[in-house]
């Protein structure tokens, strides 16, 4: 049940020129509301509470003398920018925890693959898995690398790609995942999280190797519960299922991509 906190910004790191790490403390959360990491909180940006913006969560805690949730996110418009602009100690009005995370267990060998700002949603899978994860990280370039250390810590490996060849190797993250699925498809699954464009083709090279696929997927939002149809996305069988409410994350099965 999700629940409005006002929550205090405990630390603000600026992670490179576009994106911002916020830690915040967010009450009992994590412990009694059963936040997770690839689950996201509705944060109001600005002074008017209609301007809430879905922001997944990277990473959370139960943490004393409050749990904590680590938000990553780049600025778009508006709400991102007045964001951005918070400090250590100011307070936000936030609605969470929202949407259904990942399917995993502790046990699993995921293989971990994300685009942009869709890399956060999966550090907390990586760390949930403590080295048994692999990813696969891409950027359109070095200078919108983030969080590539925090994923060494907590990976097996590590795969860097970039869209124009400054980090890693040239070329999206779908040619990287399948050259690992040729050498080694014992994974339990493929969580990707990224541009729509990106989920689709990780979803197809999934599939031809037969390794099962979730996707994090990211719609406009309104309401953020489920009441205002503002995220329905287009399911393969013929269904309509809302993105806040039903996900963000689907089997990648279940989703149309065609559409
Ligand atoms: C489930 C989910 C998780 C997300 N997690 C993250 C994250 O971890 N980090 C991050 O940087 N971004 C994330 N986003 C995208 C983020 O919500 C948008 O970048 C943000 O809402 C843009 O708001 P703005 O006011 O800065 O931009 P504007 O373009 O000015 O926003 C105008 C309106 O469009 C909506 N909107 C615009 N872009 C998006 C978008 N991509 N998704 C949803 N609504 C949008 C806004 O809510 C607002 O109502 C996530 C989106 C979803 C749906
Ligand atoms: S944002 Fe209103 S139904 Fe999903």
């Amino acid at each position: 049940m999700p629940i409005e906190q006002i929550c205090t910004i405990v630390e603000a790191v600026k992670l490179n020129q576009y994106a911002y790490s916020f830690t915040l403390a967010v009450g009992d959360m994590v412990k009694k509301g059963g936040l997770k990491a690839g689950q996201f909180l509705h944060i109001a940006c600005g002074e008017g509470l209609l301007l809430r913006r879905p922001i997944s969560v990277c990473v959370c805690g139960e943490d004393e003398p409050e749990d904590t949730a680590r938000i990553v996110f780049e600025v778009r418009g508006e709400g991102t920018r007045w964001l951005a602009q918070r400090q250590v100690g100011d307070k936000l009005n936030v609605l969470g925890p929202l949407g259904n995370g990942f399917s995993i267990t502790p046990d699993d060998r995921l293989l971990l693959v994300g685009g942009g700002i869709g890399v956060p949603p999966l550090l907390g899978q990586a760390v949930y898995t403590a080295k048994k994860a692999a990813a696969v990280l891409g950027f359109r370039s070095a200078d919108r690398a983030m969080l590539v250390e925090d994923y060494r810590e907590c990976c097996e490996a590590v795969y860097l790609c970039s869209d124009d060849g400054s980090l890693g190797r040239h070329g999206f993250v779908d040619a990287q995942l399948k050259d690992i699925l040729e050498q080694d498809k014992d994974f339990t699954a493929v969580l990707a999280c990224g541009p729509k464009p990106m989920l689709k083709n990780v979803a197809r090279v999934a599939a031809e190797y037969g390794v099962p696929c979730q996707v994090s997927l990211e719609e406009r939002m309104a309401c953020g519960v489920g009441a205002c149809l503002g995220c329905a996305v287009q399911m393969a069988d013929g269904s309509m299922k809302h993105v806040c409410k039903d996900g963000p994350v689907f089997d990648a099965k279940e989703v149309d991509w065609n559409v």
